[in-house]
């Protein structure tokens, strides 16, 4: 195993360590170059940067995979649960009955939040968009549990954060929701589990009684588990920084859902529906929208294609577009943009500019056809995500505040003005 690489400059030699990882990926530890040389790497988006050393997602982007704590997504997606892959990757190992049962009953028990929420969310017009409003739910959590602010606090206080942000996160969601629509909230019921909860929150009306679709039930818990981590993303990369600085977990989450948010990452899967849409209403010309995404002059972009690791498919993609014909043909939906998305990946995968980039579908290119099968607004598939990924984001964060990871602070190149001398307004 190769234990350190040279690099040369200006005449100079410096020893840098290597880091093999654990699936054998290495990267050069550059933590001492600049003391040594007084230089530093650059890397804008971070394509080639690892920030950290972490043992909860390995994902390998040449041959599709993603595990979490070492299981596939694959076997998790087909015979877990959403709160038991979330206790996976917080605590580190699949629980037994009694963790598992002692973790189900500590989110229940808090899935109720405090009235005065409801000043907070009326405050919002109808028409905001559901991951501002999200975003400022939970950052209102640092107000009513202000012993929260304090993250180096007992295990059991961030033990108890955490089953509070699991457990809140659906009801501000539906609350959302309903305040959009116009509708009075629903009240958590302790009698359903976390995502039958989440869809008698959503759906649930004063006119008639609300039936829990097992289908449904059952999809939108797999969707939650396809979500739940992937490494490094933009959002996660947030919700880690912001809390390197000590900040609360409860403000690094509300970070990590407006990084979220952007059509380049979570708010994709919006994106996606937007644009199967257009293209249904233009007639259905996958070739013409195609010739689009190509064309450098064209700001149009493939949504709910390409990714930043994944140079083969996405595995989440693969589980997706078959999850998508079960659900719909379940459900007895027939939607046309199925066959629309189904025709513009047949091209894509075709298409020498696709292949040539290695673009395949991502997980948000087939997730919005779910989602709207199971009657969820387009606005909120980017809260869908969110509700998905708050796993990931409070493992992440609890390992790296567990690790004692200094605070973020990237350096820079500087590439401004040299030194000058103020002139006064009237030489200007
Ligand atoms: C998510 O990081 C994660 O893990 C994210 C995520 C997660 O689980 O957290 O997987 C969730 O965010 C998935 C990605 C959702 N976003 C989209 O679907 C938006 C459309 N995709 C792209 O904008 C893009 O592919 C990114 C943002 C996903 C990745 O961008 P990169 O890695 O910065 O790559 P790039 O923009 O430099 O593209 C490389 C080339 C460029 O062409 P050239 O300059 O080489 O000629 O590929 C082209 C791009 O123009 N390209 C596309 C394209 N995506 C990339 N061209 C057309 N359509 C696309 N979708």
């Amino acid at each position: 195993m190769v234990k350190s690489a040279q690099l040369s400059i200006n005449g100079n030699t410096f020893e840098l360590p290597v880091v093999e990882g654990s699936e054998h990926e290495l990267a050069i530890d550059i933590g001492k170059l600049r003391g040594q040389s007084g230089i530093i790497t650059l890397d804008p988006g971070y394509k080639n940067t690892g920030a950290t050393t972490s043992a909860i997602t390995f994902l390998n982007g040449e041959e599709g995979i993603l595990r979490y704590r070492g299981y596939s997504i694959e076997e998790l997606a087909e015979k877990s649960t959403f709160i038991e892959v979330a206790y996976l990757l917080i605590y580190g190992e699949l629980p037994n009955a009694e963790e598992l049962g002692k973790f189900q009953n500590a989110i229940k028990y808090h899935t109720l939040v405090h009235e005065d929420i409801k000043t907070i969310l009326t405050g919002f017009p109808s028409n905001a968009h559901p991951m501002g409003v999200l975003s400022s739910l939970v950052t209102s959590l640092t107000a009513f549990y202000p012993e929260s602010l304090d993250p180096n606090r007992s295990k059991k206080e961030v033990d108890l954060s955490i089953a509070r942000i699991i457990a809140k996160l659906p009801t501000f969601a539906a609350w959302t929701y309903k305040n959009q629509v116009g509708q009075p909230v629903n009240y958590p019921k302790n009698k359903y589990d976390y995502v039958s909860n989440f869809l008698y929150l959503m759906f649930a009306n004063r006119a008639e009684e609300y039936e829990v679709n097992p289908v449904v039930a059952r999809a939108l818990d797999k969707l939650l588990i396809l979500h739940a981590d992937h490494e490094q993303n933009c959002s996660t990369s947030t919700v880690r920084i912001v809390g390197s600085s000590h900040a609360s977990l409860f403000a690094s989450v509300s970070a990590g859902i407006s990084a979220l948010w952007g059509p380049l990452h979570g708010g994709a899967n919006q994106a996606v529906i937007e644009m199967l849409e257009n293209i249904r209403k233009d007639g259905g010309d996958t070739q013409k929208w195609m010739d689009k995404a190509k064309d450098k002059d064209d700001p149009f972009r493939l949504m709910g294609f390409g990714h930043r690791v994944y140079k083969n498919f996405d595995p989440r993609a693969k589980i997706l577009k078959k999850a998508a014909d079960d659900v719909l043909q379940a459900l007895g939906v027939d939607d046309p943009i199925l066959d629309i998305a189904k025709g513009l990946e047949e091209v894509a995968l075709k298409d020498s500019y696709f292949v040539e980039r290695k673009l395949y579908p991502n997980v948000d290119f087939y997730s919005g056809i779910i989602y709207r099968a199971l009657g969820i607004p387009v606005d909120m598939f980017t809260v869908m995500f969110a509700l998905g990924r708050l796993p990931g984001w409070i493992a992440q964060w609890k390992e790296m505040r567990e690790s004692g990871e200094p605070i973020g602070r990237p350096r820079q190149i500087y590439v401004g003005h040299p030194a000058r001398a103020y002139v006064n307004i009237e030489k200007r």
